[in-house]
């Protein structure tokens, strides 16, 4: 059924402008002030509204075998949390370890998403480890439609590559024009700190943090850059946390490398206390990098609204209550990773918008638009253009609320972000023309979602 979505107030990255909004079959068709509509058309009167286009995440972890379990969503949990607060596309890691096949892995992320998520998708495809047969997979997995490797330069022995695998990688993503997302911290300094920090039994969640300080992140990032630098290679630094790490990404953009920059939620609105909290409470807070000094919120806010920080993810990884306690003797055993794929656009509303930290253009770019266009989804998702998908975020900026574990999607029990206020929620939100959601409630169809093929642009 066409769909007619009138007296929007649409915001994009360049513009804001009045109007009407038609979708036939998937697509945008029209766009103007008072559109016609044949009959049995859907009309939705968005007054007092936002429209924006649908949010996309770019970084989340769905399926993921990691740290002696398994993250707790599934596709159809995941996807629709992400609707709900109104992501309609997300790129998830695939992540085989360094034990399991590339192509393997990657047809099994594939089968478990198929048929499953509601909402749009696609991955990054990990490269734990470069063997002889790793290139031959890798241009089969591009020609695929996954124009993006990840690599991690922590995770020893399990998904992190040395420093020859990475240039392996680079190499051949150079070649394929591919884009390479990293995990930038030192791994052999992680390990040496944690086994120091854990024989002098300093093992609760709040030896976390020292044990994976700043510097150690600066260096991870700082040796990415040069990589990049030396091998002319685009890439993207994921979940940035700090002050230092961020100096080392602004240095080596200044100089021309192709460097892009992601944060994720919690390293704009936690800090390390909350691990420091007793018991199982630091536990759900322990991520990697971790939580930091309150002080770095302020500057990555700012590097977020000049653009020196392109985009914001969630790193959405979800491990309950029972998961974390893994690691009741030694934090080193905590499964990393906090859920937020439900909360990232309210929060960033909420707490970017609202409070005068980024404006809404930022926002919607730093939510939607750049990632599109890094990514190789623009202008078909991304943007409100005649031909683009009809992914719609019809955003109520009245609604006053609050997150809590108890009403979230995501299936896990407990929300890192437990009473934090929002002031602003999805009223409706589309994928590709279908109403998925409604006020806060999931009604579409599940299983809705598509695999979005992607085309090397790297060159
Ligand atoms: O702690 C985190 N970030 N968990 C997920 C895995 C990763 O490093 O992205
Ligand atoms: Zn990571
Ligand atoms: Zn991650």
């Amino acid at each position: 059924m066409p769909l007619l979505i009138r007296n929007a107030d649409i915001i994009e990255v360049d513009s804001r402008q009045h109007g009407d909004i038609y979708v036939e079959d998937e697509t945008i068709t029209r766009i103007g002030t008072n559109l016609d509509a044949p009959p049995g058309t859907e009309t939705i009167d968005a007054t007092g509204k936002l429209v924006f286009p649908g949010f996309i995440d770019p970084h989340v972890h769905i399926y993921l075998p990691f740290m002696a379990t398994f993250a707790k969503d599934t596709h159809q949990t995941g996807s629709i949390a992400a609707l709900v607060g109104g992501t309609t596309t997300f790129i998830e890691m695939c992540c085989p370890s360094r034990l399991d096949d590339a192509l393997d892995g990657y047809h099994l992320w594939k089968s478990k998403a198929e048929g499953h998520s509601a909402c749009d998708y696609s991955f990054h495809m990990a490269v734990t480890k470069f063997e002889q047969q790793t290139e031959g997979q890798l241009r089969e997995i591009v020609k695929d439609g996954i124009a993006s490797f990840k690599i991690f330069l922590a995770y020893k022995n399990f998904f992190g590559v040395d420093d020859a695998e990475m240039y392996q990688t680079l190499q051949l993503a150079r070649k394929l024009g591919v884009i390479v997302t990293a995990h930038c911290e030192n791994a052999e300094l992680v390990a040496r700190l944690q086994e120091r920090l854990v024989a002098d039994g300093k093992t609760g969640p709040e030896w976390h943090e020292p044990s994976r300080p700043e510097s150690v992140e600066a260096e991870g990032t700082n040796r990415f850059a040069v990589f990049l630098e030396t091998l002319g290679t685009a890439g993207y630094v994921v979940h940035l946390s700090c002050a230092k790490a961020l100096e080392r990404a602004v240095a080596a953009k200044s100089r021309g490398v192709r460097l892009w920059v992601e944060t994720v939620l919690p390293h704009l609105m936690l800090d390390k206390t909350y691990a420091e909290r007793p018991g199982v409470e630091g536990m759900k807070h322990v991520m990697s990098p971790p939580l930091r000094d309150p002080a770095n919120h302020e500057v990555l806010w700012d590097a977020l609204q000049t653009g020196a920080i392109d985009t914001v993810a969630t790193d959405h990884c979800p491990f309950d209550t029972s998961q974390k306690l893994l690691g009741q003797n030694s934090f080193t055993q905590i499964p990393n990773g906090i859920p937020g794929i439900e909360e990232r656009v309210n929060l960033l509303y909420t707490y970017g918008v609202k409070r005068g930290h980024l404006d809404l253009h930022r926002f919607v770019d730093a939510a939607s638009t750049r990632a599109a266009k890094l990514f190789g989804l623009f202008p078909r998702k991304g943007a409100i253009a005649i031909g683009s998908d009809a992914d719609l975020v019809i955003y109520d900026p009245d609604y006053r609320g609050a997150i809590s574990a108890a009403t979230q999607h995501s299936n896990c029990d407990y929300s890192g972000f437990e009473g934090m206020e929002i002031e602003g929620r999805p009223s409706i939100v589309t994928v590709r023309g279908r109403i998925q959601v409604r006020d806060g409630k999931f009604v579409g169809e599940r299983g809705r979602g598509r695999l979005l093929k992607r085309e090397p642009m790297y060159f």
